[in-house]
């Protein structure tokens, strides 16, 4: 088998450098997960043991190959409308609220949302899709929806936008066949232009300030259960910060933050809102 056996020592050592890049702590029971996804990046780069691949991706490979390390290390799960009452919430509460105080002149026209662990996109084209209806209320706004996410395979993907059936159980009918193309060979639904030309992509690692301009709601879902309580030290901090005044924070049920928060007004248990003053 490619690379032998993994150590327990080279088993620290790949668990401290994901530790110290993404703010992810592996379970000391993962080792066969991790020792399998390293032995994808052994064949691709025929690097032949793990000794050898570590030297390389923390000497001259870091560059191009500590992205691809990353691809491998991260769980990308996810699917439209997870947590489907934060979807609810936009169209039922966020979006008419915003855009009456647009209208009342209370605010800029400009509305900005950042799904900040957002994987293969699915949760980014979910806050699109119940944009989408409503837009008429926002014409002549600036909208940016942006989707991050330090894996930049997740991020291909999230651009691509093409999705098999499980990704897309609980998009309505109506939505696919307004906002999709579905493809009977392949059996997979692909986002049309009108929803992805809503939206943009890029990398960044959540343990640095995203360097943007204030975020009227931030999505922060799925991603901090294996950070320990540093490193959601640091995330929640930056993420406080992104907030525009009066700014939301969705906050998914595993992040494991509830009581970092303390600078924002509690709105519902997964609801966290910035003082508008
Ligand atoms: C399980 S997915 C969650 C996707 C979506 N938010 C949801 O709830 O369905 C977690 C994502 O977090 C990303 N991630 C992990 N560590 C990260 C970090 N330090 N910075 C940015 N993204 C990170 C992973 O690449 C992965 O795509």
């Amino acid at each position: 088998m490619q690379g032998g056996d993994l150590t327990e020592e080279m088993f620290g050592k790949f668990r401290a450098l994901i530790y110290k890049v993404a703010g992810i702590k592996i379970p000391e029971t993962k080792k066969v997960m991790v020792s399998n996804r390293l032995r994808r990046r052994l064949r691709a780069t025929g690097i032949v043991g793990f000794p050898e691949y570590y030297a390389f991706l923390t000497s001259t490979g870091t560059a191009v190959e500590m992205p691809l390390f990353l691809n491998e290390m991260t769980t990308n799960e996810t699917y439209f409308y997870r947590d489907i009452h934060h979807f609810d919430w936009l169209n039922e509460t966020f979006f008419p609220q915003i855009a009456e105080e647009g209208r009342l002149r209370k605010r800029p026209k400009t509305l900005r949302i950042w799904s900040a662990a957002a994987s293969t996109g699915e949760e980014l084209y979910s806050i699109a899709l119940r944009f989408l209806p409503l837009r008429p209320l926002f014409s002549g706004w600036q909208v940016t929806l942006l989707g991050t996410d330090l894996s930049v395979a997740a991020l291909d993907a999230a651009r691509a936008g093409s999705y098999d059936e499980r990704a897309v159980r609980l998009v309505s009918q109506a939505e696919r066949a307004r906002y999709f193309e579905f493809d009977s060979k392949t059996q997979r639904w692909t986002v049309k232009d009108e929803l992805r030309s809503l939206t943009t992509w890029k990398s960044h690692n959540l343990l640095r300030p995203v360097g943007e301009e204030p975020f009227d709601c931030v999505f922060i879902k799925n991603v901090l259960i294996y950070f320990d309580a540093q490193s959601k030290q640091a995330v929640t901090r930056h993420l406080i910060g992104s907030l525009a005044k009066g700014g939301y924070l969705v906050v998914g049920p595993t992040e494991g933050i509830y009581n970092m928060l303390e600078p924002l007004e509690k709105r519902r248990s997964w609801l966290y809102q910035r003082a508008a003053v």
